[in-house]
């Protein structure tokens, strides 16, 4: 595990307010204090619109893959956790909700609109605005060496060959022995050729790949990609 650092104390001190567990302690962890619904999705739809080419879809993922993704977020301790492309912060109510109170939450994203949006949202999420692909270097400006869990929102079939490389590789880079890194397959895609070479990448890039079970509910239904083990060979 990595050392103690900052403290998760706003989610805390919002979990103490609804039982654990309960859809209103994870509605309030993705309200953040001040995050309604629609406000993130109006804020959603307008990224997309604008960034089609960054953003990658047009609704935020649903809570129940966002509760699926998060099964990666170690529940003691004090577990570092990156979430890479948290766009309006769909995933991250659930990853905090699973996060120790001395865990330490970070959030890596491109958009600048979103990075807005999650500093006024989400003010206890940890947000460094900047690219998936200078992941290590970012974290390093940070102060962290090593990672627990990477739960990742990114879309992976906007990215060049050599980008979801470079990214796998950034992310095996920060894991620490143990950790385990997360991100979503959309079902209907999953025989098309570009997320069946994103599939074999990810073989590449990690001795263990498991594809969980379709989540039915969320736009579009989607299963996750649950890796561990980097491969030091690339
Ligand atoms: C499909 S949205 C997912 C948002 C959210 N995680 C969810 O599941 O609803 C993808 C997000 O990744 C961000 N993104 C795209 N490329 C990125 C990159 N290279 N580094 C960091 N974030 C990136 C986009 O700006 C967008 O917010």
């Amino acid at each position: 595990m990595s050392a103690p650092q900052q403290p998760n104390e706003q989610w805390t001190e919002m979990q103490s307010r609804q039982p654990a567990g309960s859809p209103e302690a994870v509605g309030a962890a993705a309200k953040g204090g001040s995050r309604s619904v629609w406000s993130e999705y109006r804020t959603f739809v307008r990224r997309a619109l604008r960034e089609p080419s960054t953003v990658g879809a047009v609704i935020p993922s649903s809570p129940v893959l966002a509760r699926e993704m998060a099964r990666v977020v170690p529940t003691s301790d004090h577990p570092v956790v990156v979430e890479l492309g948290p766009g309006t912060g769909a995933l991250s109510g659930a990853v905090a909700e699973r996060l120790p109170a001395a865990g330490r939450h970070i959030a890596v994203e491109l958009d600048t609109g979103m990075v807005e949006h999650l500093r006024t949202s989400m003010p206890w999420l940890e947000v460094i605005q900047g690219d998936a692909q200078q992941l290590g270097q970012l974290l390093t400006e940070a102060g962290v060496q090593s990672v627990d869990a990477v739960v990742s929102g990114l879309p992976w079939s906007l990215f060049a060959g050599d980008s979801q490389t470079r990214i796998l590789e950034e992310v095996g880079g920060v894991l620490v022995p143990g950790g385990a890194f997360t991100t979503i397959a959309y079902a209907h895609a999953l025989g098309m050729p570009g997320a069946r070479s994103f599939r074999r990448r990810l073989g590449r890039a990690f001795d263990e790949v498991v594809t969980t079970r379709t989540v039915w509910r969320n736009l579009p239904p989607a299963r996750t990609y649950v890796c561990r083990r980097p491969s030091r060979s690339g």
